[in-house]
């Protein structure tokens, strides 16, 4: 009698089980899937696959159960299977008891998985002994999972990774991002220092706070214009912390996935965590933009809402820090925008950085050659600036070609008139 006022009837037992296991996303072969309770025959059904599952966590497992479940035999065991049967309160009473919740766990080669199953209404111990064990497989899971790259990528999500770019040569450091000082000293002490010197910035806490509590950044924003470095910086980071960068473009995802954007990006952040350490960079944030009371769509107000739990999640992990980027923060919506510690703003270069921008795309040139091009063009940004440098050198190189002499660099000339005639519009 006892037992029945913990029993808990089918449609809550699948709720609760619903949305407790719907917030771990198990991903399988890039397929996102969430376990769910089903009624078959009378029998009430659910079951996980558990590839991270070995011999030596089954014990884990047991224990798990018997934590929730007072007493239990084996039902069956093989080598690739162990079905566990619960035995009644009552010991000596052995009636009806294949009625009772049984777990089984299946080793087959490639489908490795716990089923649970039980011919009535589940007690509120077993649903509890269910979530604990559907954790820790998923758990293990991760643990198991070997290439977190290699799914994002599935998922169309590019992973920059500082490893191998390294290898290719293609390191870009803040030497690649010309000008912009004061950004790279703010970008040093806010996140490249904690990520590098985790402990120091821990101890330095420890010794101030009567409640130690972290106190790195989990989530930044950068700020600016379109093509003044913001992307770029956020590669620039990966490479000095030597943490891979998980690039998630919000507008794509939005557009791609229409109906599915929030599971994606759901999932994406899940991946995220595999790593051991990551940057993960939303790019174009704002494309979520609309204040929540604006009467946004629905899709969007669930990938806001999912954006807001997972940037929560992601950023208690150490080592890991989100970096968002926009060019309309006045339009963020405010909940997502308190999530950021820190609003890194990168200005339009000014006369000073435009030439000291060119010193990177016209090394020919010297100084006094540089301030006469950068006079000319007000208000470019660092793409603006790198796609004219880009567009002068095609037409210098197109003449050489025409007129058959060997290669050279571009004259000052050319730089100006072609400045000249962008200022005046053509
Ligand atoms: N300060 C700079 N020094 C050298 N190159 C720069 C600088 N700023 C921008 N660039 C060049 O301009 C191009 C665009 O930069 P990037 O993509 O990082 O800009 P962004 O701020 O992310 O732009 P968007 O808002 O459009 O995404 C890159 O090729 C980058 O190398
Ligand atoms: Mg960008």
């Amino acid at each position: 009698m006892a037992e029945s006022l913990n029993e808990i009837d089918y449609l809550t037992a699948k709720s609760i089980l619903q949305r407790e296991l719907s917030e771990h996303n198990l991903i399988k072969n890039g397929q996102l899937t969430c376990p769910e309770l089903v009624r078959d025959k009378g029998e009430t059904r659910i079951e996980f696959p558990a590839p991270g599952l070995n011999r030596s966590s089954l014990y884990e497992c047991l224990l798990i159960i018997k934590n929730h479940i007072e007493y239990f035999r084996i039902h069956s065991i093989d080598s690739n299977f162990l079905t566990l049967q619960a035995l009644n309160n009552n010991l000596f009473d052995t009636q009806n008891i294949t009625k009772n919740i049984k777990f089984r766990f299946l080793f087959y080669s490639g489908s490795t998985k716990v089923e649970i199953s039980k011919q009535s209404n589940y007690l509120e111990s077993e649903i509890l002994a269910i979530l604990e064990l559907f954790q820790y497989v998923f758990r293990e899971d991760q643990k198991s999972e070997i290439n977190p790259k290699e799914i994002l990528n599935r998922l169309g999500i590019e992973v920059f990774d500082p490893l191998e770019a390294e290898i290719k040569g293609k390191i870009i450091d803040f030497d690649h991002i010309f000008g912009y000082e004061s950004v790279k000293n703010e970008i040093l002490e806010t996140i490249v220092m904690p990520l590098k010197n985790p402990d120091i910035f821990n101890q330095v806490t420890n010794l101030t706070r009567k409640f130690p509590t972290n106190n790195r950044p989990r989530a930044i924003l950068f700020e600016g214009e379109p093509g003044v470095g913001k992307t770029t910086m956020a590669k620039a980071v990966a490479c000095l912390c030597k943490i891979p960068l998980v690039y998630v473009p919000i507008e794509s995802i939005m557009s791609k996935y229409y109906g599915e954007s929030a599971k994606n990006l759901s999932m994406i952040f899940d991946c995220a965590q595999l790593f051991p350490e990551a940057l993960i960079f939303l790019d174009e944030i704002d494309s979520l933009a609309g204040k929540r009371e604006d009467g946004m769509f629905e899709a969007t107000k669930t990938m806001l809402s999912v954006l807001l739990r997972k940037l929560d999640g992601f950023g208690g992990k150490p080592g890991s820090i989100t970096l968002g980027a926009t060019n309309r923060k006045q339009d963020l919506d405010s909940a997502l925008l308190s999530r950021f510690d820190k609003s890194i703003y990168f200005p339009l270069p000014n006369l000073e950085e435009v030439s000291a921008i060119l010193s990177g795309y016209a090394i020919h040139l010297n100084d006094s050659e540089r301030n006469q091009i950068s006079a000319l063009l007000p208000e470019y940004s660092g793409r603006k600036i790198k796609d004219f440098c880009d567009y002068v050198e095609r037409k210098w190189a197109t003449g050489l070609i025409e007129k058959s002499l060997p290669p050279s660099p571009p004259p000052l000339k050319l730089y100006l008139d072609v400045a000249e005639k962008e200022k005046n519009g053509f």
